[in-house]
């Protein structure tokens, strides 16, 4: 049926394929000869039933339906076509003469898209039919572009998280061999062999820290959701438990309120408040003490959770590009990071079906907020 449609859509320079339904042998006859004129392929029925077979056998690329016939009326002919695909796709305009009530909103209601009456107007008929098929072409353009991006996003994916897969282990055994050659001929090397086998060892820390993102970004879509009702307190426990090290060094403060019950998976959701509470315990100025706060508030089916922070906030022009995989507004030196973070955050909050953003005050803090649904009852 898709490639069906597919063929339907006319490469450039082909007219299109009109079918015409009149239960009046001479208007279809004066409507045929001006659409063939224009060198449309032109079809005709002289009922409802016909048009209907007309099109199911092959969809036009357009159809021009009187109101007025026996048996079923237009209407009802209408309604038929747009019930089932790809039949719905084919736009409709409505014929009527002038004595007839042409019921408009009936029409649209029914699927057309437009509608002339009789007598005609010859130049107003063709623009009318050009209009509908310019639309029809590029709607079928946004659907193609839209597959074909679906379909890049899924190979840049795929690759991503071959990539990422493929490379840790050459990189583990990499720094796995720099850390023996330290320990079993450091104290051999001179002071500048020692400081290079340092960057070495730092350099590849660095990116298996960027291939562990990489690899857990590229796995948000792929993994099977496994939808659970969550403890929101008992993930923070386990994500304080993880960030204990650096909640203890940089003397961190972290408060909550009584966190809700979502309907999630857990594992994504560990990663999301993780990600938010590690920058929140990061961006923060020299010299001062982290101070967090993770907020709850229901909202009709949803709840709002927010991570707090009291650190260096971020200027509004950034504001929307920090949820973009790979952008950093600091270098690596003044604030270590791969810009991986937020960005699977994001991927993490849609495929809860949320929604993340972010409210801040440069200089003063940074607030990061997050949608979950509500667990059903
Ligand atoms: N709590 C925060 N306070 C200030 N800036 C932040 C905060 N969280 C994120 N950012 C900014 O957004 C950028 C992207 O964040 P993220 O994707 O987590 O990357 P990373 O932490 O690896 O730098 C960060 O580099 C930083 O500039
Ligand atoms: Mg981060």
């Amino acid at each position: 049926m898709i490639n069906q449609l597919e063929q339907n859509h006319l490469p450039k320079n082909v007219k299109a394929d009109i079918l015409i339904v009149d239960d009046t042998p001479d208007n279809l006859r004066v409507l045929s000869a001006m659409l063939t004129n224009q060198g449309y392929e032109v079809r005709k029925a002289l009922n409802g039933q016909r048009a209907i077979s007309s099109v199911q056998l092959e969809p036009p690329n357009l159809i021009l339906l009187d109101i007025k016939m026996p048996g079923m009326d237009g209407y009802e002919v209408c309604r038929n076509l747009k019930a089932s695909y790809p039949t719905c796709e084919v736009p409709i305009i409505f014929i009527s003469a002038l004595d007839d009530a042409l019921d408009k909103v009936k029409a649209f209601a029914s699927g057309g898209v437009d509608y002339i009456t009789k007598p005609f107007q010859e130049a107003e008929v063709l623009a009318r039919i050009e209009h509908q098929l310019r639309i029809q072409e590029l709607q079928h353009q946004l659907v193609e572009q839209n597959k074909e991006l679906l379909r890049s996003n899924r190979d840049l994916e795929q690759f991503a998280y071959v990539v990422s897969h493929d490379l840790q282990q050459p990189l583990q055994s990499v720094t796995g061999f720099v850390k023996l050659l330290q320990l079993k001929y450091g104290c051999s090397l001179d002071e500048v062999a020692q400081d290079y086998l340092n960057r070495i060892f730092a350099t590849g820390n660095r990116m298996q820290k960027l291939i562990q993102d990489l690899l857990a970004y590229s796995q948000i879509d792929k993994q099977e959701q496994m939808l659970e009702n969550i403890d929101c307190n008992e993930v923070l426990n386990q994500v304080l438990d993880n960030l204990q090290e650096a909640i203890v060094t940089k003397q961190a403060t972290i408060t909550h309120d009584s966190l809700p019950t979502v309907q999630g998976d857990e594992t994504q959701l560990i990663q999301l408040f993780q990600n938010l509470i590690s920058n929140a315990l990061k961006f923060i100025p020299e010299h001062t003490n982290p101070s967090i706060h993770i907020s709850a508030t229901a909202q009709k089916n949803q709840w709002h959770l927010g991570v707090r922070d009291n650190g260096i906030g971020i200027k509004p022009e950034h504001l929307e590009k920090i949820f973009e995989i790979f952008q950093r507004i600091h270098s690596t030196q003044t604030y270590p990071g791969t810009g991986i973070g937020l960005a699977t955050c994001k991927k993490i909050v849609e495929r809860h079906h949320g929604k993340i953003w972010v409210e801040s005050q440069f200089g003063a803090g940074t607030t990061f907020y997050f949608s979950l649904p509500m667990v059903k009852v």
